[in-house]
């Protein structure tokens, strides 16, 4: 019989309910409401979120440790927010990353990015978020820092995450965050 113990085991793991946090979206595993990615050694979530209004649902970058995103580092589409939790951020095959507005049934916001051959959009240890295919980078969040201050966020938060010393400087002339997306360590 080809069954032995390790056949066994991963079929046990492929059965479980729970898979690990990824850090990584691919055309084949976008990300639903609901679910984080989670950079390597767990410093930053991916997700989507409410700021306020509860009806109005956004993509962005928070620490992981911060389970409610009290403090949202960055946000993809701060001026078109989704409603509803059956939205889903989603890669196309050519590498255009797109927030599909569950409620609405159409796209609510993307990278307009296109060309790429099996594209996968990940969240790096630094915070950054970058889409590629192999070594071609056609986007990344840090070239495109955010004013995160959102509706029915309190005044003076943008004040206190940047007298936060552990506060990612989104500064995208810093050559760390130029190495590309697979040198992360990971
Ligand atoms: C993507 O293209 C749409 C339609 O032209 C535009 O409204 C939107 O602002 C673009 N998104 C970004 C992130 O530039
Ligand atoms: C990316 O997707 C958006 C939403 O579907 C679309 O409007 C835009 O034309 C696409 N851009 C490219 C370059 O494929
Ligand atoms: C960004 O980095 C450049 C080059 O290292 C530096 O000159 C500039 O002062 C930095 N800007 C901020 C806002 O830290």
């Amino acid at each position: 019989m080809g069954i032995n113990l390790h056949s066994i085991l991963l079929l046990f793991f492929n059965l479980l309910p729970f898979s690990a946090p990824t850090d990584t979206i691919t055309p084949s595993q976008p990300l639903p409401d609901g679910q984080l990615l989670i950079s390597v050694a767990g410093t930053f979530s991916l997700g989507f979120f409410t700021a306020g209004d509860p009806t109005k649902r956004y993509v962005g970058v928070w620490y992981a440790n911060d389970l409610h995103a009290t403090k949202v580092l960055w946000v993809a589409n701060r001026k078109t927010p989704v409603s509803g939790t059956d939205s889903v951020l989603s890669l196309t095959a050519d590498g255009n990353l797109t927030l599909l507005d569950g409620a609405a049934g159409k796209p609510s916001w993307s990278t307009n990015t296109s060309g790429l051959n099996n594209p996968s959009l990940k969240l790096l240890k630094s915070g950054n978020i970058v889409l590629a295919a192999g070594s071609t980078i056609s986007w990344q969040s840090f070239d495109f820092p955010t004013d995160v201050l959102l509706p029915g966020m309190e005044i003076g938060y943008r004040l206190k995450l940047t007298a936060s010393p552990d506060m990612v400087v989104w500064n995208k002339s810093t050559s760390e965050y130029r190495t590309g997306p697979w040198d992360d360590g990971s």
